[in-house]
């Protein structure tokens, strides 16, 4: 599924729309981020975790790694994953434990590994003044999903 977000106010419509074509139970999925600086990864996770309820900002979790966030839906944690240069560091974040909840995941192209586990990939690119999005199925229910966005 391949979509034009001609402005940032389209890339946080976008974010808020994906939380709602998400099941009940979010727990356990991961969705990965994907695509160059400025791209817009950080606004749509952020769109989307203010959707589900979050009041306050949403810092960049550059150095943290990990933002978690506890909401009505369950649990979202934002995870960035610029800094490490390994799958095996992603034991430093406790990424099995964050399996109760949402990854929204940034820079997932440092642990390749992860895309044969993940749900569904965001590539994110610039596209005259705004941006193209391709959402990507990597499960079933990653591909049942996109079916159901279409159908918005
Ligand atoms: N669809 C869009 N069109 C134009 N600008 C956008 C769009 N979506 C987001 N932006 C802007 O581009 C920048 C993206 O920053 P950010 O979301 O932090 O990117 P990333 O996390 O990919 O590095 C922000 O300044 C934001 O306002
Ligand atoms: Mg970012």
């Amino acid at each position: 599924m391949n979509i034009l977000l001609a402005d940032e106010a389209a890339t946080t419509a976008f974010g808020r729309q994906f939380l709602s074509a998400l099941p009940e139970e979010i727990a356990g999925w991961t969705v990965l981020l994907s695509g160059e600086l400025g791209a817009g990864k950080s606004t749509f996770a952020r769109a989307l975790i203010k959707a589900a309820g979050h009041k306050g900002p949403v810092p960049s979790p550059t150095y943290t790694l990990v933002e978690p966030y506890q909401l009505p839906c369950g649990n979202i944690y934002h995870i960035d994953l610029y800094r490490i240069s390994s799958e095996e560091e992603l034991r430093y974040l406790g990424w099995n434990e964050l399996d109760d909840g949402l990854r929204l995941v940034e820079w997932p192209d440092r642990a390749p590994g992860l895309s044969a586990t993940a749900d569904l990939e965001l590539l994110l690119a610039y596209e005259g003044d705004g941006r193209r999005a391709e959402l990507e199925g990597l499960s079933d229910r990653g591909m049942a999903l996109i079916e159901r966005f279409k159908s918005y």
